[in-house]
């Protein structure tokens, strides 16, 4: 393929993420199709910080991206010819990972002399859901909830969203990640927050729900403070209520807002993105109100709401399709907003302040 108009169900995308700590490649065939989705996580390299280290995320990347690139090709049994485009993470993401994966994507396309597509990480999370449900129905509300931001939008189609609602401060990740650090529970902290809660009485104690009758914005700072005075107040209390009623609390909020907009929107499916989408309570609470407003609801399996390449391939395969190829000298951009000029993500700082 050389041009951007045989796009098709048949066209093959290599997809390169290193935004984060993650090195992830994939192979995707038609926009929907995964033929492999191979991801390294770093996790246990910055574990004993407590939080990603960029200097130490880029130098992990740049020894793993060739040989995760070379098992994404193997799993999916396709030769590097086969390969119609190459689509990577060109932010929103820490610079010197960023770096990584977009050189590791100009050099693959330049060298197969196929198009290189640049794409949005945030864009890339509204895919996963069509990757698992090619039928979603549209228009769609989508919360996209992960470590660096906490967004509701409203999507028309592939490619077509409007901004409703942001976090006005910590991203619900963040905020998941500093009480699990405050409470001692293990890191990652959202997945830690989720097996404690799972111990714990959600009622046990009654935290803020901040904005909860209050437009689509969200805040989750205050209700991490309060969180951290309840625990100094009451030194005793079990770490496990603790969890459970701080998570019942973030999910109240963030169920409750997508609903709200997706009826107000006129909506036919609600849609969850992004790292903490994998979250239990919040996947089952929206199960359950979805069925009670009679929406048709899309949640991605949770190795796709976190960081993965075959939503990247996924998004590049539809930005090839209605845009065309991006050009070989566009770089990282660390702060690159999701709908132009109305979001400012937050996300390189809060990856750096997780900390
Ligand atoms: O989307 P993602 O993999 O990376 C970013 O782009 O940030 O999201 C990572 C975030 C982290 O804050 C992590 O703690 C959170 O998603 N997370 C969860 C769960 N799994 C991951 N939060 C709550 N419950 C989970 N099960």
């Amino acid at each position: 393929m050389s041009a951007a108009d045989h796009v098709d169900e048949s066209t093959v995308v290599l997809g390169i993420e290193t935004s984060c700590d993650e090195t992830a490649a994939a192979v995707v065939m038609g926009g929907t199709d995964v033929l492999s989705s191979v991801v390294s996580s770093q996790i246990d390299v910055h574990a004993r910080f407590g939080g990603v280290v960029p200097e130490i995320a880029g130098r992990a990347h740049l020894e793993l991206i060739r040989p995760v690139i070379n098992e994404a090709l193997d799993t999916a049994g396709v030769h590097p010819e086969r390969i119609d485009a190459v689509a990577v993470t060109i932010g929103p993401g820490l610079i010197g990972a960023l770096l990584v994966g977009v050189a590791a994507a100009k050099a693959t396309a330049f060298a197969l002399d196929r198009p290189f597509v640049g794409v949005n990480h945030l864009e890339a999370h509204l895919y996963a859901a069509l990757i698992e449900d090619p039928n979603l129905e549209f228009p769609a509300v989508v919360l996209l909830v992960s470590g660096g931001n906490t967004l509701l939008l409203s999507m028309d189609a592939p490619g077509s969203y409007r901004l409703l609602g942001a976090t006005i401060d910590d991203a619900a990740g963040e905020a998941f990640d500093k009480v699990a650090r405050f409470l001692d529970i293990g890191y990652p902290g959202g997945p830690a927050i989720d097996r404690a809660a799972q111990q714990g009485n959600p009622r046990a104690v009654d935290f803020p729900r901040a904005m909860l009758h209050d437009g689509y914005d969200f805040s989750f700072s205050g209700l991490k403070t309060a969180v951290m005075n309840h625990v100094r107040q009451h030194p005793d209390v079990a770490s496990n209520d603790v969890a459970a009623s701080f998570q019942a609390a973030v999910v109240d909020v963030l169920a409750a807002k997508l609903m709200r907009a997706a009826r107000d929107t006129g909506a036919r499916s609600v849609v969850l993105g992004g790292g903490v989408a994998a979250n239990t309570l919040l996947r089952s609470e929206v199960e359950r109100l979805a069925v009670v407003d009679g929406f048709r609801v899309a949640l991605p399996s949770r190795a796709m709401c976190t960081d993965n390449a075959a939503m990247i391939a996924a998004a590049g395969w539809y930005r090839l399709r209605d845009h065309g190829p991006s050009r070989l000298d566009i770089g990282a951009v660390p702060n690159l907003a999701l709908v132009a000029d109305t979001v400012r993500t937050n996300r390189s700082a809060a990856l750096r302040d997780r900390r």
